[in-house]
């Protein structure tokens, strides 16, 4: 790996210093030191500049929660008192993970036996979430969830609520006391599903219009319209969706797409009068108007390559979600063609169809899928698409994803020996680059040794540890 220069001035370190007497103490840090990664670009594309930036034994210099500077510690941290440095020398910071797909209602019931999609919701799906009706009940899942995100030291995700209108508030609230970059919605369903989710086109258009004004770009949160896959919606829902898109046109559009063979059959059949002849999945979507360049279609599994160039020239983002397709049997997500094609890709756990909240197990599983076409997924390629190329998925690439100058400084601090075969493997490896493929392929939440939000600490490994195991001992 080469190490790169530091694109920090000393200037910029004295600035921070001279900010304030105070001893700034525990969460309140200014700086931390370890070894640095993060990527400029796509180490998958060929350029002549390079993709990353890596600092063996680097600083990251915060204020005010944003990136004041990056580089080797020697010059970055030259001028900040050890007292305001949180040491995690051995250990790899990372930009925070960014979860580009998932659905905090479905934290209760991952690892729902024996079915594919529809049966799945159906069975198991639909009625964990009738309970979400109850804002109490999903303030205490929310919490768990968030909880679990910075565990898997995941700082940003795209979320699926439910259809009740206290889902979103119950989780927007939750992340907005914890400073997060979380982007939710309340979903639309007005047919295909149990009367008790269902809602109507109209309901759909007002009950989204007060939650985008309670909740779109308070703090850090951000909405998204989210229709939750188009054979539970009828077209006046699809044209409600549009609307709202019409009316907050930075608001996301969230939905599923092209997931399971039997569903691309089904929305087929569904919407045969309600499109042109030959219209694909994607293309009803696109039929729709909800194409925008903040919208992300999750799976994809099944698009064909007119619809990847449909991605490509709308800038439209897809989720690829490995351990969801792999659990439900849904089939393999055909990366390289679409990363070739240069479609915006993002990194998804698809809680609770995924089996993990940890963007390093989700990498392990996409390294498969990826392999089981004849690809590689290196642990570059697999690190940047957790950071900054779901960053771009998201549209977010100007304030999260990587460590430059001014960026929102959420990071991840990853452990190089989390359990003692992951030590005496790392032990033997000889290059980098080989450590973070090992990395991506061992690792897992206890991996994360620390996550910081906005600068603040959010989560300690054994601290949480010591904590559960307290809880555990007084029951
Ligand atoms: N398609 C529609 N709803 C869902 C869901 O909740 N999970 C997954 N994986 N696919 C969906
Ligand atoms: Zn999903």
């Amino acid at each position: 790996v080469a190490i790169a220069a530091s694109c920090s001035s000393p200037s910029t370190a004295e600035a921070v210093v001279a900010e304030g007497d105070a001893i700034r103490t525990g969460n309140d840090i200014q700086a931390v030191r370890g070894s640095i990664l993060h990527f400029l670009r796509d180490p998958g594309e060929a350029a002549s500049a390079p993709a990353y930036e890596f600092f063996e034994d680097g600083g990251l210099v915060v204020r005010d929660g944003k990136v004041v500077a990056v580089g080797p510690a020697s010059t970055v941290l030259a001028n900040i008192s050890p007292r305001r440095i949180a040491d995690y020398s051995g250990k790899l910071i990372l930009p925070g993970f960014i979860d580009t797909h998932i659905h905090y209602p479905q934290t209760e019931m991952v690892g729902a036996f024996g079915e594919e999609l529809l049966q799945w919701l159906n069975k198991y799906t639909f009625p964990t979430e009738r309970q979400f009706a109850n804002q109490n009940y999903a303030e205490a899942v929310s919490k768990v969830f968030l909880d679990e995100l910075l565990r898997a030291g995941t700082t940003s995700a795209l979320v699926f609520s439910t259809v009740h209108k206290q889902s979103v508030d119950a989780l927007m609230g939750e992340a907005y006391k914890r400073n997060m970059r979380i982007i939710s919605g309340k979903v639309l369903m007005d047919r295909n599903a149990p009367d008790y989710l269902l809602d109507t086109p109209e309901t759909a258009y007002s009950d989204s219009k007060e939650l985008i004004d309670r909740w779109h770009k308070k703090g850090r949160l951000l909405y998204a319209i989210t229709p939750r896959f188009a054979p539970t919606s009828t077209p006046a829902q699809l044209r409600s969706a549009k609307r709202l898109v019409d009316e907050c046109p930075d608001c996301y559009v969230h939905t599923h797409v092209s997931e399971n063979k039997g569903e691309v059959a089904w929305v087929n059949e569904l919407f045969k009068n309600d499109v042109r002849e030959g219209t694909s999945y994607l293309g009803v979507y696109d039929a729709f108007g909800l194409m925008t360049r903040r919208a992300v279609f999750a799976h994809g599994v099944h698009l064909s390559d007119a619809d990847f160039s449909l991605l490509k020239d709308r800038d439209s983002a897809v989720s690829f979600c490995p351990t969801s397709n792999m659990f439900l049997g849904s089939g393999l997500f055909p990366y390289d063609k679409a990363h070739g094609m240069g479609v915006k890709i993002g990194l998804g756990t698809d809680i609770g169809a995924g089996t993990s909240f940890s963007q390093l197990h989700t990498l392990n599983e996409a390294y498969k899928v990826v392999k089981l076409q004849g690809g590689k997924l290196s642990g570059l390629q697999g690190l940047y698409a957790a950071t900054l190329g779901s960053a771009k998925a998201l549209d977010l690439e100007s304030k999260i994803g990587n460590f430059e100058r001014g960026k929102e400084a959420d990071f991840v601090v990853l452990d190089p020996a989390s359990t003692p075969l992951v030590k005496f493997r790392m032990e033997r490896a000889k290059t980098p680059q080989e450590k973070l493929f090992v990395l991506m392929t061992m690792g897992d939440d206890r991996s994360v040794k620390a996550t910081y939000v906005a600068g603040k600490l959010a989560h300690d490994r054994d601290e949480a540890n010591k904590a559960f195991a307290d809880g555990a001992n007084t029951k």
